[in-house]
């Protein structure tokens, strides 16, 4: 279902479309099947998330606002979204570029990308967090130099939106929790193109890079089983829309 919702938001994405208009046309996709946005209302009660995705435009790394924001050509939009339906989580991100991006952009996204990709291999059976943790480090950040969110970490996913374990985007092989088919983990790298420092705005969720340079967040819900991860959530529903918005750069496809 979080492939669905953001399958209808890659089809929208367009310059001059507002995020605002994504949000509310995502928030009605998963009430007609059935959900509920896992993130509206999520939080501290004094600060609740206002609304059904996250998006993040550009420099804003995770959690931003929808708004009246407009989307125009050359922008980055990572959009992130949950669903509740029957009990459980599904917890879901893609970042999409809108016309041309620079190549430098363009393999930021390929590279993170590719890293998730890694990542969900190495959740199997008896392998440890940090194994996961070690793979999305070692290629974005050894291999290609780009800074890596500490301050936001993976999790698990199920009854509850966030459960343990934490699943960071740094760390070493063979640290951390042992890893058993059937567990459930959100794994997300937010990978950034400069400092891997980031702020939060006033708004108490937004998120942005220090040096306000772009950051990217892929993020699927995966399962443990014993050779490799197998995805819940995936990206290819995803990327046929992304192939068929002519508004969408496939240069990172
Ligand atoms: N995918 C993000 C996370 O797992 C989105 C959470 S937004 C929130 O933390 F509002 F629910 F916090
Ligand atoms: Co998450």
């Amino acid at each position: 279902m979080v492939t669905a919702t953001l399958t209808e938001v890659a089809k929208m994405l367009r310059p001059g479309v507002t995020t605002l208009a994504l949000d509310q046309m995502a928030e009605q996709f998963i009430k007609d099947h059935g959900g509920v946005p896992s993130f509206k209302g999520y939080g501290p009660s004094s600060n609740p998330y206002p609304y059904s995705l996250c998006i993040s435009v550009n420099e804003v790394v995770v959690h931003g606002f929808p708004g009246s924001y407009e989307v125009k050509e050359g922008d980055i939009i990572s959009v992130d979204c949950g669903f509740y339906k029957d009990g459980y989580h599904g917890d879901h991100a893609y970042t999409f570029a809108i016309g041309e991006v620079s190549p430098e952009l363009s393999q930021l996204m390929r590279v993170t990308k590719e890293s998730l990709a890694r990542a969900v291999s190495a959740a199997r059976e008896n392998n440890r967090v940090g194994d996961i943790s070690f793979t999305v480090e070692d290629y974005t950040h050894r291999q290609h130099g780009y800074g890596v969110v500490r301050e936001l970490v993976g999790h698990g996913v199920g009854k509850r939106l966030h459960e343990d374990p934490q699943v960071p985007n740094y760390g070493r092989r063979g640290d951390g929790k042992r890893l058993k088919e059937g567990m459930v983990l959100a794994i997300e790298p937010m990978i950034n193109l400069g400092t891997h420092k980031v702020h939060t705005l006033d708004d108490g969720w937004t998120v942005v890079t220090a040096d306000g340079l772009p950051s990217v967040h892929y993020e699927h819900t995966t399962l443990v089983r014993k050779g490799a991860g197998e995805n819940l959530s995936q990206f290819g529903p995803i990327e046929e829309a992304e192939r068929q918005n002519p508004n969408l750069s496939k240069a990172h496809l």
